[in-house]
């Protein structure tokens, strides 16, 4: 449709745009996560200690659509030092909330901290897994999923389940043992 006139283009013009900052609307998803030791779950055969989230191993889903600000409490119980970082997820000019050794401190025994990242522009499955002290080898990792915005369709049909599939080394010795046995060839 050619532009006849300036000022009556203008209108449907502001009303789209309004009509985006209505659909771009993001939500804030608050999480509290308390991490402890348990040593009652036992996985495989072995009896060894398991890093829990809330109860679970694995760790809670996190389940969030694109630009959804997540906040995450997370409250360590452990007896040592802990960072959880969310892997794949683009930290943008937010590198401290990215969870690794170097960016961000590590959450003391005993401590909180809260994590606050926007999944900006992203769309898929993640997870998240703790980055230090080879706690990965004793769990504190999970599932995330970022589901796409309705505006934003998906080229197949809607699935009738959704299953989050986590695949990971689970050693004979504890991950207390590991970080310690480990600590010798990490410089
Ligand atoms: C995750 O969020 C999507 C989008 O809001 C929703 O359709 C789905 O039911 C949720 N899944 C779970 C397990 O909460
Ligand atoms: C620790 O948790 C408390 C209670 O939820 C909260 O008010 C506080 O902001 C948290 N501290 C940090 C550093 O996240
Ligand atoms: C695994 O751990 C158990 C219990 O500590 C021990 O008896 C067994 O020898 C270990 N197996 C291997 C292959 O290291």
């Amino acid at each position: 449709m050619a532009p006849v006139c300036h000022r009556f283009c203008l209108i449907p013009f502001v009303s789209f745009t309004t009509l985006l900052l209505v659909l771009v609307n993001a939500d804030d998803i608050f999480l509290e996560w308390q991490v402890n030791i348990d040593t009652t779950i036992k996985p495989v055969s072995v009896d060894q200690p398991v890093i829990t989230i809330n109860g679970m191993f694995p760790g809670p889903l996190i389940n969030a659509t694109t630009n959804d600000i997540i906040h995450v409490n997370v409250f360590n119980n452990m007896d040592e030092p802990l960072l959880i970082t969310w892997n794949g997820i683009q930290q943008r000019l937010n590198s401290w909330q990215d969870g690794v050794s170097g960016t961000n401190c590590q959450i003391q025994p005993g401590l909180n901290w809260t994590y606050v990242f926007t999944l900006k522009d992203q769309i898929g499955t993640f997870s998240y897994f703790p980055s230090i002290n080879f706690h990965k080898a004793g769990g504190a990792f999970g599932p995330i999923r970022v589901n796409n915005r309705v505006v934003i369709p998906v080229p197949f049909p809607k699935p009738h389940g959704e299953f989050d599939l986590l695949v990971g080394d689970w050693y004979n010795e504890s991950f207390k043992v590991k970080s310690h046995t480990l600590t010798h060839y990490i410089v």
